[in-house]
């Protein structure tokens, strides 16, 4: 698709994004990500936030999350549907947009599904290295799915993490994980329930899908000096971690009003105290007071995260020279024209009235209209 339009809207297909996170190498990726992340939430106060908004059915959730800083626009959709592995498809899926807050256009529109792994894991990387001991070494992850290598490779890559125990119910999962990881050279260790996975480690992950408010985490597996990264428990009624965990940690949030609703933090009184993130990183409020303090980061992820990894995306297609565009809003010589832009208008008026009625029954003037019938 040519790019000599006025109007341009770049477009990041799932396999263009794969492709280029391939070339770019995912360690680089992940530190670039966690570098737009954290230079965003400094800048926390210039943004017009909002809590997603959320559309629940039976098996899932489908959110849109929408942010602005004045001058770019974003938004994401993206689902949340735990049992989908069982018709082949993923739990999470999703795209987004950057837009022009001057004028309204959507400058890029992109795939998701993969940068939304990608983003989660940065960003459980920039909470990680705020709260967690410094020298933490090894990690349980819990919930070995779509997610998990990323978290891996980010906590490997941006905190040094050097071993990894799994856990996860499905055992297809955990193997997937650690052909996965030893195919990069990293240290996974299968444990056979998440009791025995998170003895002795620096950082829990949880990343498990399930629409119901379990446990992963009960009390007597927390050991002094843990920090809890609590990424699965983002919706409401879907919780991983016992309230009596939240209670003995110093807990951490995105966006408190969201967390509110979507987070492990749904189970606690409204008072219950919570930190938010951006205000650790700007050094307004601290992070971990002591070598024994349990922190926990109830991630849900917030549009904020996305904001910066679509403005990650976008600048890393221009370093590749990636210039793919799609045709998605009509160029008009006279905007006020717009009927204008129907090719061959002409030939199709005036449409015969018998045709129009066809094609909408309920079109016909003097036809009853269910409902309608006594509307004044
Ligand atoms: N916080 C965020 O920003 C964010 C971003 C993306 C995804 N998520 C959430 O992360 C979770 C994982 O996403 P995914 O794409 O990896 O899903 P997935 O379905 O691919 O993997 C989830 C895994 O959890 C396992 N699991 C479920 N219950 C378990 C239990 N009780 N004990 C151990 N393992 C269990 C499943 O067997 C599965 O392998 C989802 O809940 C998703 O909504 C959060």
């Amino acid at each position: 698709m040519p790019t000599n339009r006025r109007i341009t809207t770049r477009f990041l297909s799932a396999e263009r994004l794969a492709a280029m996170v391939g070339e770019k190498g995912l360690a680089p990726c992940l530190a670039g990500l966690a570098g737009y992340i954290d230079e965003d939430f400094r800048r926390w106060n210039v943004f017009a936030k909002t809590a997603r908004v959320a559309n629940h059915s039976r098996d899932g959730v489908i959110e849109l999350m929408p942010i602005s800083d004045g001058e770019l626009y974003a938004f994401k959709y993206v689902n949340g549907h735990p049992k989908n592995f069982r018709f082949g498809l993923s739990t999470v899926m999703a795209f987004g947009v950057l837009a022009d807050v001057a004028t309204g256009i959507p400058t890029l529109v992109s795939e998701l599904t993969l940068t939304t792994a990608l983003r989660t894991a940065a960003m459980s990387a920039v909470a990680a290295r705020a709260l967690a001991r410094p020298g933490s070494r090894r990690m349980a992850v819990i919930g070995n799915g779509a997610q998990s290598e990323f978290q891996a490779l980010a906590f490997h890559h941006l905190l040094g993490i050097k071993e990894f125990h799994l856990y996860d119910s499905d055992s297809a999962a955990t193997e997937k994980l650690l052909g996965n990881l030893d195919k990069l050279g990293l240290r996974g260790k299968r444990f056979a329930s998440t009791k025995e996975a998170v003895k002795g480690v620096d950082i829990v992950t949880t990343v498990t899908a399930d629409k119901t408010n379990a446990t992963i985490l009960t009390p007597e597996m927390i050991e002094p000096g843990m920090h809890i990264n609590g990424v699965g428990g983002d919706c409401p009624g879907k919780t991983e971690l016992h309230a009596e965990v939240l209670r003995m940690s110093r807990v951490f949030v995105e966006y408190e009003p969201q967390t509110r609703i979507e987070g492990d933090i749904q189970q606690m009184p409204a008072d219950f105290a919570v930190t938010e993130l951006w205000q650790v990183l700007t050094g307004q409020a601290l992070g971990r007071c002591d070598p024994g303090d349990v922190t926990v980061f109830d991630s849900v992820g917030f549009a904020l995260e996305d904001y910066s990894a679509l403005r990650y995306m976008r600048d890393l297609a221009r370093e590749l020279g990636v210039e793919d565009a799609i045709s998605l809003i009509p160029e008009l010589p006279d905007p006020k024209n717009l009927f204008g832009f129907i090719p061959g208008f002409e030939a199709c008026l005036p449409a015969p009235a018998e045709k129009a009625v066809a094609a909408w029954p309920g079109a016909a003037a003097n036809q009853a209209v269910p409902g309608l019938a006594h509307a004044a």
